[in-house]
């Protein structure tokens, strides 16, 4: 309670027309790692930045003139009371991991069950990651029960062990993954104009032997695929295709539109789920399959094009797997959402600029777990646990929420 005094005092002190009439939002006491974030204590500022001075693609926006520090110190950034039972009463976030300049905690966050450990690539095509044309991007795992240990720990650099994984035969820039019959499935985005991306199978044991399961639409190479899932209701494979091995300069000219596939594996038929994206990125489903959510990264295409969406489109899922229905979702506050994934509850969560956004099932944002950092992507293992990629910086928060999961494919 003490914290939620302090801030509304911070509030009033900043915008005294607003907090003197505002009632307290959040009835209910916070956890420790919490902190409220008044929307209404910034609806009107003093000075609005031009889109040249400011346009959400750089630092995060600091909101009420927080400062970076105190918006990390309490991670869990309570929007909507509703964030509360996400969290829960003692949510924890815990720093595991960093390198120096290597952006090897990037996408392609996966739990395999049989180990408790998640699997997690670097980013290709990153300068600072010597990927793309020259090297694949490579594949690491953690120990979940490592990461477990150092929960209340905030920061644990240096006690979890990231191991390498070496497939073979290599799987080229993988960047999307997914449980697959107790084996992972990765999306590749290829390598140069010879390297084709495909959705290739990992064994998630030594020695890492990996096949290709699709690597063309009726004989055309894709662009670079970048994530996938699979629908709970009839178990196809979905992914999308946007052009990052090109912006990256590690895939020649796109052949076809930026699209989302549906890809059935017993039958092998490929379709066209959806198209009418910038770039298409994260992909995922409601837990009973009847939505599908897609983040449209478009602002980063050719560079920084403002006007293009960074935003989340839901889809209806018919019975029979097509997509109807197209919504706007959210349109995110800081850069693009990368990853995107549901909860048990159907509550969407996506990675953002500046940490993991949890929205509610109509798109209201609920809260932020807040890494003041790029947060491409994250997943959940069972029960709350949480492994969320900063590039450089790789975390673990345990929260009240559970992930969701086709049990048969863990
Ligand atoms: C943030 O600080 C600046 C500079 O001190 C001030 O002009 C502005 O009013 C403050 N913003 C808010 C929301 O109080
Ligand atoms: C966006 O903001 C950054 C500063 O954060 C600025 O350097 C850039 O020029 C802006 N871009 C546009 C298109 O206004
Ligand atoms: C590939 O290696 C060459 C020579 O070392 C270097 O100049 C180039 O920047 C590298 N490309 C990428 C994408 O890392
Ligand atoms: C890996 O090799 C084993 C043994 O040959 C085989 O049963 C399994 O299907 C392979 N997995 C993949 C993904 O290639």
């Amino acid at each position: 309670m003490a914290s939620l005094r302090s801030f509304i005092a911070l509030a009033a002190l900043l915008t005294s027309s607003v907090s003197a009439v505002s009632p307290p939002l959040v009835k209910r006491a916070l956890p420790a790692l919490a902190q409220v974030i008044n929307q209404k204590a910034f609806n009107v500022l003093p000075t609005v930045p031009t889109a040249e001075e400011f346009n959400g693609s750089s630092a995060p926006w600091t909101p009420l003139n927080l400062t970076s520090d105190a918006l990390k110190e309490k991670p869990f950034h309570v929007y909507d009371e509703e964030f509360l039972d996400i969290i829960g009463p003692n949510p924890t976030f815990t720093i595991l991991a960093q390198t120096p300049k290597d952006p090897i905690f990037h996408e392609a966050v996966v739990w395999y069950k049989k180990r408790d450990e998640m699997f997690f690539v670097q980013n290709a095509g990153n300068p600072d990651a010597g990927t793309g044309l020259n090297k694949s991007a490579a594949i690491y795992k953690i120990s979940l029960k490592e990461a477990d240990a150092v929960k209340h720990t905030r920061n644990a650099v240096g006690k979890v062990t990231v191991t390498l994984v070496k497939s073979v035969p290599e799987i080229p820039n993988p960047n999307g993954a997914y449980q697959y019959k107790g084996q992972i499935l990765f999306a590749a985005e290829g390598q140069g104009p010879n390297i084709e991306p495909a959705l290739i199978v990992m064994n998630p044991e030594e020695p890492y032997n990996t096949t290709k399961l699709l690597n063309n639409y009726f004989g055309r190479q894709f662009n670079s695929l970048n994530d996938l899932t699979i629908n709970p209701r009839n178990l196809e494979i979905y992914f999308t295709d946007p052009t990052y091995g090109l912006s990256n300069n590690f895939r020649p000219a796109a052949g076809m539109p930026t699209q989302v596939y549906k890809f059935n594996d017993k039958t092998g038929a490929v379709t066209v789920a959806a198209d009418g994206f910038a770039m298409p990125n994260g992909i995922t489903f409601s837990p009973k399959g009847e939505y599908a959510y897609v983040t449209d990264t478009g602002m980063w295409r050719n560079g920084l094009e403002l006007l293009n969406p960074s935003s989340i489109y839901r889809f209806t899922v018919q019975k029979d797997g097509t997509f109807e229905d197209r919504k706007t979702f959210a349109y995110t506050d800081t850069n693009i959402p990368d990853g995107v994934h549901c909860d048990s509850k159907g509550n969407v969560y996506a990675g953002v600029g500046d940490g993991v956004h949890v929205y509610n099932p109509s798109g209201k944002l609920l809260g932020k777990i807040y890494t003041g950092r790029t947060a491409a992507n994250f997943q959940f293992a069972s029960d709350g646990r949480l492994v969320i990629m900063g590039e450089t910086q790789l975390y673990y928060a345990t929260v009240a929420a559970k992930g969701d999961f086709i049990e048969s494919y863990l």
